[in-house]
């Protein structure tokens, strides 16, 4: 009865691609057989960075839940919330603030990153500076034992480690220490074969897209560019359509035999790309069928989030309530209201 606790989440900006779903849907529908899992659709750490655009942040928390849904996520199984209807994670950043130095978000190798890319022109936002903290506020409100997560977020869950060991230092043993699982398989490469598969590079292929959008991206797919004439010997390694057979391809034998012969010269690269795309067809056509189906019920859906928020709601405030305690701030004689 006593599964351990898993809290993983999404910044709600876009739609989730086939990179989303290899590298942590799949995972997440195993983990909530074996896990308490907690699902979060992060709204507020998403307003970190889209604080001007509040619409596509919102019109995102409904997308995702389809998404997550779709993909086989139960919501009878896992526990889907919305981080801004959860007041003590933002009462537990603000206590947090106090255990970590500006010197030390700045090191954080994911911020760096990010900041790179973002290029924020008025100077670094604070909330963007600080989202760590926050997120380690995400990680212990649930006393999540584990975080499944990619190799990108490994920094955050060290430094949400160093805020529970700062914290049960300073004011006793009260919060978890989480562990990363991490996603065993590699970033998917996006469509270009260049980049990371990412809605901002325009690579990606939604799980959303219809039969024809998904014809489409793949017969434009890159491939070996050495790969000039059928019978030139061809390199299947850095090569995405490879690459997704892999991942998605079921028939492991047909795979290798098309790779020896495409090694070996005289396959040709659009029969190799007719072939995935019937392979993801096949694999997309029952989630992009559900998907319509759910999107067209948008009560349940908003069911499901409310119920999620409410479980998510009673645990959180259950360690906000011993963190307080252990900061004595807890006014149990001034405030009567818990
Ligand atoms: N930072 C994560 C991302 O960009 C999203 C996220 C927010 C998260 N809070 C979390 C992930 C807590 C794991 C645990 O994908």
């Amino acid at each position: 009865m006593n599964k351990e606790i898993i809290l993983t989440g999404d910044r709600p900006t876009g739609k989730l691609h086939l990179g989303h779903f290899i590298g942590s849907l799949k995972s997440r529908v195993e983990l909530q057989d074996k896990y308490n899992q907690y699902i979060m659709i992060a709204d507020v750490q998403a307003l970190t960075d889209n604080f001007e655009n509040p619409q596509k942040v919102r019109d995102n928390v409904l997308e995702l839940t389809l998404d997550y849904l779709s993909v086989g996520i139960d919501p009878s199984k896992t526990t889907i919330f919305v981080q801004s209807l959860i007041p003590a994670i933002a009462e537990l950043t603000v206590f947090y603030l106090n255990l970590v130095t500006v010197a030390r978000l700045e090191r954080n190798p994911t911020v760096k990153s990010e900041l790179k890319l973002r290029k924020f022109s008025g100077g670094i936002p604070a909330g963007f500076l600080t989202y760590p903290v926050s997120q380690a506020a995400d990680i212990t409100a649930f006393g999540a034992h584990y975080v499944p997560a990619g190799e990108d977020q490994a920094p955050m869950i060290e430094q949400a480690c160093e805020i529970v060991r700062k914290f049960n230092l300073v004011y006793g043993e009260t919060l978890v220490e989480p562990k990363i699982i991490l996603s065993k398989t590699p970033r998917l490469v996006g469509t270009d074969g260049k980049n990371k598969m990412s809605k901002s590079l325009g690579n990606t292929i939604f799980l959303s897209d219809s039969a024809d959008e998904i014809e489409k991206k793949v017969m434009s797919m890159y491939t070996d560019p050495n790969h000039l004439n059928i019978n030139d010997p061809g390199n299947t390694k850095n090569n995405p359509v490879f690459i997704y057979l892999d991942a998605f391809g079921k028939d492991k034998e047909k795979i290798a035999a098309m790779k020896a012969h495409y090694e070996k010269g005289g396959l040709g690269d659009v029969k190799v790309k007719r072939y995935l795309n019937e392979v993801l067809q096949e694999m997309l056509a029952p989630i992009r069928e559900k998907r319509e189906e759910l999107s067209q019920n948008k009560e349940y859906i908003y069911k499901i989030l409310s119920d999620g928020t409410e479980k998510a709601e009673k645990i959180t405030s259950q360690t906000l309530a011993k963190v307080k305690k252990a900061m004595k701030i807890e006014y149990k004689e001034i405030n009567n209201i818990k």
